[in-house]
């Protein structure tokens, strides 16, 4: 069980992530709104996040040298320039949590100075609590950080501990870029719906649910998707003609395509970040 007596966490970036994560601290009880700080330059934002009752900033520094626990919540992009800006200035023992994508744990060493930090890939359903987020931490967190760093992570929904970060990548073509590959397919369901003649709203009923309904049978069923496919298709049946037709345009070989393509993108824009 994570306590977090005393312990002040920071964000440097107030967007929709540290929000997600904040808003999930603060439902479960594990820090105070007075021991939450973050720091972000657009005014409108942190007016926003100040409703909460967390204490908001415009200096990274501030934010920072408050921090016993710093979660890093900017755009890849301006990942580099703030941790320049922030490098020597971290307290000791400061645990660094870094939601950013493609952001090597070394380069957040070489360039913040940080020793015990945890690196997470998380996906957008974390938005509403429904993320799926892998995580790693250096041998420098210890074991009371890792449990901190647990329930931060478990704010924004399932999660789970991977030992070594190239799992990190691995997790990008899956459940970090998942969300794409699923809307993409929840929308051409719904397109296919309103050409055979259904309104649209109703066909994002239709679809939305199916989707919701299929994952929470497949988690509570705890059968094999092939055996839960079996269940739906009668010999000669309706769903064995669609079936055939998905297999003969090669989705399953397309969707695994499609995962190591990004496989080997993450990669490639992992090894751009390095120092
Ligand atoms: N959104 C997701 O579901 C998701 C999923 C997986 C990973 N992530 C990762 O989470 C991180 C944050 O994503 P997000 O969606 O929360 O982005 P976001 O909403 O754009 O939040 C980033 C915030 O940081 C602010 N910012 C810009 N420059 C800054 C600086 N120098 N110092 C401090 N704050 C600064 C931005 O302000 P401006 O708008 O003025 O630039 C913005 O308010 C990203 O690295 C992303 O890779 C996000």
């Amino acid at each position: 069980m994570a306590t977090f007596d005393g312990v002040t966490v920071g964000f440097v970036g107030g967007g929709i992530m540290a929000e997600a994560v904040i808003k999930g601290l603060l439902r479960q009880g594990l820090v105070p709104p007075e021991r939450i700080i973050a720091s972000d330059p657009q005014e409108a934002r942190r007016a926003h996040l100040a409703q909460l009752g967390i204490r908001t900033t415009a200096s990274n520094a501030e934010s920072v040298s408050a921090s016993s626990v710093l979660v890093l919540a900017v755009k890849p992009q301006v990942l580099r320039g703030v941790m320049t800006e922030l490098g020597g200035r971290l307290p000791a023992g400061c645990l660094v949590l870094s939601i950013v994508a493609g952001a090597q744990i070394r380069t957040i060493y070489k360039l913040l100075g940080a020793e015990a930090v945890v690196r997470i890939m998380p996906n957008t359903p974390a938005q509403v609590g429904e993320g799926m987020s892998v995580w790693t931490a250096t041998p420098a967190v210890t074991p009371a950080q890792r449990e901190q760093a647990r329930a931060i992570i478990a704010a924004l929904g399932a999660e789970i501990y991977v030992d070594g970060e190239h799992y990190l990548d691995m997790a990008t073509s899956l459940s970090g870029s998942g969300p794409a590959y699923l809307f993409l397919i929840i929308e051409a369901l719904i397109d296919a719906g309103v050409q055979i003649g259904f309104a649209r709203p109703v066909a994002e009923q239709l679809v939305l649910q199916t989707v919701r309904g299929s994952v929470d049978f497949a988690q509570q069923s705890g059968l094999h998707p092939a055996a839960l496919r079996n269940m739906v298709t009668s010999p000669g049946g309706t769903t064995a003609a669609a079936l055939h037709v998905l297999e003969k345009g090669g989705l399953r070989a397309l969707l695994t395509d499609a995962v190591l393509a990004c496989y080997e993108r993450s990669k490639y824009l992992g090894s751009l970040s390095e120092e």
